[in-house]
């Protein structure tokens, strides 16, 4: 009983400053005002001082009860009792601390969803790295030790699996290269030094290397709409791994007919596009195919070699040139990849 007293009480300590003073004004204010006796002041002041803790108590308690009933909300999440925000219910005199406290849970609760979900992520990755060195690993391995054990002197296949070898090398230089760039551009660590630039000798330049490629594979590979002296702005050496990425899938998924890289020259930018009559991309996939990691199923199923992170890297470089990577694909008919990029002047 008493403790309970001397704890309503002690949450009222905060206001007794306040309280002494105006009771003094209060006291001083009467006296002069109706020119009390000294006997009157007396009575006066008792009756001051008991209002004051009466008035200490029943707010002590108040506060008491508010403040046990934060504790007790503060306790609940901790022990994650609430599923939701709306299971937090507190009393009308703490409205406002309620909507502050809900706010707070939600945001908890967002914050934690996404770290889960980047674990996640990280998980996915680390076992999407794993599976994709494999490949190469084991299939390097695989040639060496048959050398080894005595391929290296049949003249019919040496030349034939060292040449496999050191293909599946390569494979494992250019996937360590993607994952090294993805990584990079994903920790906001990857160096890109943005310029203006000619885009006619660029673009030309990525043609030549890529004609020889697609004429190999039986395709036409044309480049329209190039002006002299078309200057655009952006990372001179990222762009080229954007155009090296689509033409490398171009080609790679397509069969028969042309590839094109077309220009178009709007009033403040120049729209760059990649165009192939290959087997296009299912509806489905083509929300997700920007993702790292994503190939679609028919890929896989032909076993055509790649890793999935061609186009995700490619989106991330786009998008750090404020810009985006645009994709319309018919399947049986092709694929158009584009994106713009800021002209000068
Ligand atoms: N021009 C295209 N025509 C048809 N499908 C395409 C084309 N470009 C991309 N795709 C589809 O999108 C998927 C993802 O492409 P992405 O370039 O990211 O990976 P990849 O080519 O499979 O491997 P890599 O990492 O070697 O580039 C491909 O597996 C393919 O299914
Ligand atoms: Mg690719």
């Amino acid at each position: 009983m008493w403790n309970k007293i001397k704890n309503n009480f002690s949450h009222s300590k905060i206001f007794i400053k306040e309280i002494i003073v105006l009771s003094i004004v209060f006291v001083l204010g009467v006296t002069l005002i109706f020119h009390f006796s000294l006997h009157k002041v007396f009575l006066l002041i008792i009756l001051i001082v008991i209002n004051d803790l009466i008035f200490l108590f029943v707010l002590g308690k108040k506060r008491a009860v508010e403040i046990s009933e934060i504790k007790r909300t503060i306790k609940n999440i901790r022990k994650n009792k609430y599923k939701s925000p709306h299971e937090i219910k507190m009393s009308k005199s703490l409205l406002d601390i309620e909507g502050n406290i809900k706010a707070m849970f939600r945001r908890t609760q967002r914050d934690i969803e996404q770290m889960e979900k980047l674990e996640q992520a990280r998980k996915e990755f680390l076992g999407n790295v794993s599976h994709e060195l494999r490949t190469p690993i084991f299939a390097l391995q695989g040639f060496l030790e048959t050398l080894l054990n005595g391929a290296l002197y049949d003249n019919k296949v040496n030349k034939q699996f060292l040449e496999k070898a050191f293909h599946h090398s390569e494979n494992l230089n250019a996937l360590l290269n993607d994952l090294i760039d993805i990584s990079m551009i994903e920790s906001g660590q990857m160096r890109m030094s943005f310029r203006y630039f000619d885009l006619k000798p660029f673009l030309n330049d990525i043609y030549k290397e890529f004609k020889e490629q697609a004429e190999k594979k039986g395709l036409k590979l044309e480049i329209n709409g190039l002006r002299d002296k078309m200057k655009v702005y952006g990372a001179k050496d990222r762009l080229i791994q954007v155009m090296n990425n689509l033409l490398s899938n171009a080609i790679k998924y397509t069969e028969k007919g042309k590839i094109e890289i077309n220009v178009e020259e709007k009033r403040k930018s120049v729209l760059i596009k990649v165009k192939d009559t290959g087997n296009g991309i299912p509806q489905e996939d083509l929300d997700r195919i920007f993702e790292r990691f994503y190939r679609s199923e028919r890929e896989r199923s032909k076993s055509i070699p790649g890793t999935g992170l061609g186009l995700a890297i490619v989106k991330h470089i786009i998008e750090a040139h404020n810009s985006t990577i645009e994709v319309t694909s018919k399947e049986e008919t092709g694929s158009e990849f584009s994106f713009k990029l800021k002209k000068a002047w």
